[in-house]
């Protein structure tokens, strides 16, 4: 049984916690591949809504096993507080499994992190704060520490007292305060790993032997397209591989496993932090965009910048992800919105570009070339299908389905799993299994 991967093709926030969701009833591992707990995926569960950083959405349904994949850097102490706060809800958290070889963000990735931020003032990227990038860098730097590490008080302490120093040293130069002592960390350290070491295993081989088994392996995704360190819009972007090929660096599996790559997108755009974005919204139409779709970020309760729908990044993102099928998420909170506007090319100091520009400087210069659609007034929360959507709006989803060149099999009306009209969906159990298995 192949394996299914869900990415986003915006810039976060599409509504990948909701599509995992919906796709969770096949599936029998959901593995996170990559990001850490700067991430924020909103699910339903009847009523209930949860808000996960770094669990696998996959860990609210028992007959899923949610696995922490080899690519997603873990900061032990927020891990266990959601493991914690999921417990206290009565969500069975003992099926978790997260890989041995994840990097760690300790404390002083956060102190760092949040000391660039600062000094960059103006030019900041805005990140989450959480450490991501200082602790990926340590990792590419070859001086991280890995989850494996937790289990190893000799090992702590010699990777500790060998890496500390220059923290330290360039947390000063920086102008921070922090400061951080090997022996604190150790112990603090071992806290951690005599919590978290039932929940270790070797990730790779688990996912292997679940393909191979016949299993279905939902890779999840976290951050967009828009957002990759290689293929987003650098340096306004995150430091690791949410595109579908970071799926088998980070979750242990190899392409030619992979037969489905479900995108994600919203009706429209929004961003949280810096960062160039063509389309953005200045005016009350947005804001209202903003409101009905509680664009506020789900780990730092940032308001997220809003903006029309872009099919030259949505064209770009089917592309470097190979998509094969879309979800498309919100077209509920465009009701009442008229007219809607389309980005179909850029204007960029006076010529036409059709192509996404790698550089975040020319797109900083982008002007959107708009197509208008008529707008609908009615709510569709009730639709269930595409025959039952006002015209208008099912001429504007055929419209992202050309423009973004691949086709939209579900479409979201609401938060709740029920709130989808399955168009051409080809449900994973009716699936053949064409590879490992
Ligand atoms: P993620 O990071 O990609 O998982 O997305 P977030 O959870 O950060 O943000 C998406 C928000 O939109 C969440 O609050 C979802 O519950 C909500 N949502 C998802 N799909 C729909 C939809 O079709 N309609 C509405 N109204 N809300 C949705
Ligand atoms: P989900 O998985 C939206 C953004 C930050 C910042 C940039 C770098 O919920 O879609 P980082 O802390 O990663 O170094 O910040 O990336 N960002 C997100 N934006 N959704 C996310 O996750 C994000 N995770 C990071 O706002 O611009
Ligand atoms: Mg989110």
């Amino acid at each position: 049984m192949p394996a299914t991967i869900v990415v986003g093709l915006q810039w976060g926030d599409e509504g990948k916690g909701k599509t995992t969701d919906f796709l969770a009833e096949q599936t029998d591992f959901v593995v996170r591949y990559q990001g850490g707990d700067n991430a924020g995926h909103t699910v339903m569960l009847g009523d209930e809504v949860f808000k996960l950083h770094l669990v696998p959405s996959g860990i609210l349904y028992p007959h899923i096993v949610p696995v922490i994949g080899p690519g997603v850097v873990v900061n032990p102490a927020t891990l266990i507080d959601e493991l914690d706060a999921l417990a206290a809800r009565g969500i069975d958290t003992s099926r978790l499994r997260a890989s041995f070889a994840c990097h760690l963000i300790l404390p002083y990735h956060r102190a760092l992190d949040v000391a660039r931020e600062t000094r960059l003032a103006g030019a900041k990227v805005g990140t989450t704060g959480r450490g991501i990038g200082p602790a990926y860098e340590d990792r590419a730097a070859r001086t991280g520490l890995r989850l494996e590490d937790l289990l190893d008080a000799r090992i702590l302490r010699m990777k500790l007292d060998r890496v500390l120093p220059e923290k330290n040293a360039v947390l000063a130069a920086l102008g921070a305060e922090a400061r951080f002592e090997p022996e604190p960390l150790v112990e603090q350290a071992l806290a951690w790993g005599r919590r978290l070491a039932p929940h270790l295993v070797d990730v790779t081989w688990l996912v292997q032997d679940a393909l191979a088994r016949g299993d279905h392996v939902l890779l999840e995704g976290a951050q967009g397209t828009l957002l990759d360190l290689d293929h987003g819009s650098y340096p306004f972007v995150t430091s690791s591989s949410p595109i579908a090929g970071g799926a088998c660096t980070g979750g242990g599996i190899g392409p030619r496993q992979v037969d489905e790559v479900f995108g994600v997108m919203k009706a429209y755009a929004t961003r949280v932090g810096s960062g160039p974005f063509p389309t953005e919204l200045a005016d009350d139409v947005g804001l209202g965009i903003a409101e009905r779709g509680r664009e506020v970020g789900t780990t730092t309760g940032r308001a997220r910048r809003v903006g029309w729908f872009d099919a030259v990044s949505a064209r770009y993102a089917v592309a470097v992800n190979s998509v094969s099928s879309i979800m498309l998420n919100k077209l509920d909170i465009l009701s009442g919105v008229d007219p809607i506007r389309l980005c179909t090319a850029y204007q960029v100091d006076g010529r036409r570009v059709d192509a996404w520009p790698s550089s975040a400087d020319l797109l900083a210069r982008a002007t959107p070339v708009y197509e208008d659609f008529a707008g609908w007034s009615e709510p569709i929360h009730a639709v269930r299908s595409l025959a039952d959507l006002p015209d208008a709006a099912r001429r504007y989803v055929t419209a992202l389905e050309e423009y973004a060149g691949a086709p939209i099999v579900l479409v979201s009306v609401g938060p709740e799993r029920t709130q989808t009209i399955e168009r051409a969906w080809r449900p994973v159990r009716n699936r053949v299994p064409t590879v490992a298995g």
